[in-house]
């Protein structure tokens, strides 16, 4: 499997005016593949999340495609793209965002259930693998504790392993680190490592220097630029 992100290019306007463009991620390469971690730094504001987003079929460029083993992911129509994202991609999103009601199994499992019935096998996968990572991840005594009740740092390993459950091809994880000590770091971090000696294309974006140890990969982001 090979995720290309190929010329992308995001604009969005600030202050009035059709003449005040600002390019939040200039015409950009990048190509994820199977079993390889790719580190992406950068400053704050230098079009980390924006060229993530494009490449998760989450953001439309305005400009260049994004290839999913050759198939330009925006020519699909939005059904299908959503049914694709949700069966091939896992998002770790920068906000570690959760349903604050539902508990964290029933995080885990949303994804998955949006797509398929309680009694396919898949489903009974998923959850025996969310079991194994929140094992791993040291939250599995939070299984029926509801989401709003965690902190910070609990509800980050709750999206981690939400994303990796249904073992997708490609995880994306915006700052998957940023509310964890250094242990938990570790932990985290050796997980999505795992996940790519297992397979899958990993995306990290990192502001911590040591997501770089676990990378095959490291690309650098300067003001729209990789
Ligand atoms: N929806 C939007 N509308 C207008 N401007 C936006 C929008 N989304 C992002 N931007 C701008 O695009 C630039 C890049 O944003 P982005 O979120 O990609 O940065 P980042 O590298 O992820 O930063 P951080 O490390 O702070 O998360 C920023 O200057 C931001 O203000
Ligand atoms: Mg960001």
């Amino acid at each position: 499997m090979r995720l290309e992100a190929a010329a992308v290019e995001k604009w969005f306007f600030r202050g009035k005016g059709d003449r005040n463009r600002f390019y939040a991620v200039q015409k950009t390469d990048l190509a994820l593949a199977s079993g390889k971690v790719t580190v992406l730094t950068g400053r704050s504001g230098s079009g980390k999340t924006t060229l993530m987003h494009m490449m998760a079929g989450l953001l439309v460029p305005d400009g260049g495609q994004v290839l999913l083993d050759g198939k330009d992911l925006y020519a699909l129509d939005d059904a299908s793209l959503s049914r694709l994202r949700n069966q091939t991609f896992g998002m770790i999103p920068q906000g570690a965002d959760v349903m604050p009601e539902l508990t964290v199994l029933e995080n885990i499992l949303l994804p998955r259930g949006i797509c398929m019935r309680e009694r396919d096998s898949a489903y009974a996968e998923t959850k025996e693998n969310c079991l194994r990572l929140l094992e791993q991840l040291e939250i599995s005594g939070l299984l029926d504790v509801r989401a709003k009740e965690l902190s910070g740092g609990e509800r980050r390993r709750v999206c981690i392993a939400r994303a990796l459950a249904a073992r997708p091809a490609v995880v994306f994880a915006d700052e998957p680190t940023s509310d964890l000590d250094d242990e938990s770091t570790r932990t985290a971090l050796s997980v999505l490592r795992q996940a790519a000696d297992d397979g899958c294309a990993v995306m990290i974006v990192s502001h911590d220097a040591e997501a770089t140890d676990y990378a095959d990969e490291k690309r650098k982001m300067d003001a729209g630029h990789l």
